[in-house]
């Protein structure tokens, strides 16, 4: 079985599955600390110096240089990084155009500034946003774009960019699954007005919860450090209403000591890929996502979408096989954010997002880390053999 947590975003092994697999499962995901890790945080307890201090200071430095940002601004997670983000850029009653393809909060916390998440619809080949399908759902009171790197992948920035520019647009970034990941040969951290991150515990870059804002701009970066720290301009001076969303530097340790090798676990992840995609061609029905042109994916995720005009059974009974073969799997995700409820206030004026919905009926998440082995691949190789062989019609 797979380590998965029960928390919101994380990979779980095929909830559909309960059935016992034959042979010891392939982990779907690698979570584990090295024992550096440990030191590194535990140093930090035996200094007493618990709250945010050197070790997010020297995490902000290095991750900021890493993703091509001038800025980086530690915070408690991945939601309050978009909040963040979000609250100087937007204000309340603006329209802000958001994927249908994505996690939850990138778009929730529009809602809770206040905005109207505006879907965008995916694009069939990538399942990252459509921005012709972005063109045809701006309005007047459109002010921006939240665009998602889902699975790793980075959006085609360029075509985010020029739409921006045209229409006078801000534009964030969540980035909370694409940790360095690369578009046109620079980091994610040159483009947009800020980039948000997440180091929830199964991510790329994991700290148990933890997340990060980079930006370019000076005057956003302080506005940024002021709202995660209750507008604290000197001792007990409150500028502004802020929030209380600071890292601490326990976390910020192993957050560091991490960082260290996420290049090397990021090239592993990729190679990995490599390795998919080879083995994926020779099977009909499973294909993988395509990658945004001029993108490198920090594959956080390996997604692929299975052909329901191929199988003879169900994605999620497909799962449940690949399962008792010992390849756990995952749906990330199985319902488009216009179909979750907590949406249904906003959608009275929207149009569907079909290629949303259809993503959450097709799209299955292979296990992908930096710890897989040949014989892993091997495991991974038989069983989807095994079931294209058993339910392709
Ligand atoms: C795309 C995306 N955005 C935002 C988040 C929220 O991050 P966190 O769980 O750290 O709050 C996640 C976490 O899974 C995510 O995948």
């Amino acid at each position: 079985m797979t380590t998965a947590p029960a928390a919101p975003a994380a990979p779980t092994a095929s909830a559909a599955s309960n059935t016992s697999p034959a042979i010891a499962p392939v982990p779907f995901m690698h979570t584990a600390l090295l024992p550096q890790d440990i030191e590194a945080a535990t140093a930090v307890l035996r200094s007493g110096m618990l709250r945010a201090a050197g070790q997010c200071a020297a995490l902000e430095v290095k991750f900021g240089e890493m993703s091509g940002a001038k800025h980086a601004m530690t915070c408690a997670n991945g939601t309050c990084a978009l909040q963040l983000a979000y609250e100087p850029l937007f204000q309340p009653g603006d329209e802000v155009l958001v994927p249908a393809w994505s996690y939850v909060a990138t778009a929730s916390m529009l809602a809770a500034r206040g905005c109207k998440p505006v879907f965008v619809d995916a694009l069939p080949t990538t399942g990252q946003i459509d921005m012709a399908d972005a063109a045809k759902r701006i309005t007047p009171k459109t002010r921006g774009v939240a665009a998602t790197h889902m699975y790793g992948c980075p959006v085609d920035i360029d075509a985010v960019t020029a739409f921006a520019a045209h229409h006078k647009l801000r534009v964030v970034y969540d980035a909370a699954q694409a940790h360095l990941s690369m578009y046109k040969g620079k980091g994610i951290g040159e483009f947009g007005d800020a980039v948000t991150y997440s180091f929830y515990a199964t991510k790329n870059l994991g700290t148990g919860e933890g997340g990060l804002i980079t930006c370019n701009d000076d005057v956003l970066a302080r506005d940024i450090k002021l709202l995660r720290s209750h507008g604290e301009t000197d001792k007990y001076v409150h500028e502004r209403i802020g929030y209380n969303y600071r890292m601490n530097d326990i976390t910020g340790a192993i957050g560091l000591s991490r960082l260290a090798r996420l290049p090397q676990d990021t090239a592993t992840r990729q190679a990995n890929a490599a390795k998919y995609a080879k083995l994926l061609a020779g099977l009909v029905g499973i294909e993988p996502l395509a990658i945004t042109t001029g993108a490198v994916s920090a594959y956080h995720l390996y997604t692929v979408r299975i052909d329901p005009a191929v199988f003879s059974v169900s994605r999620d009974q497909l799962s449940k096989e690949l399962m008792t073969l010992g390849v756990p799997t995952a749906v990330h995700y199985p319902r488009s954010l216009p179909d979750q409820p907590a949406f249904k206030p906003y959608l009275a004026d929207q149009k569907p997002c079909p290629i949303a919905q259809r993503m959450a009926q097709t799209v299955l998440s292979l296990p992908m880390h930096h710890m897989l082995t040949d014989e892993h691949f091997a495991t991974i190789a038989s069983a989807l053999k095994t079931v294209v062989t058993r339910f392709a019609r």
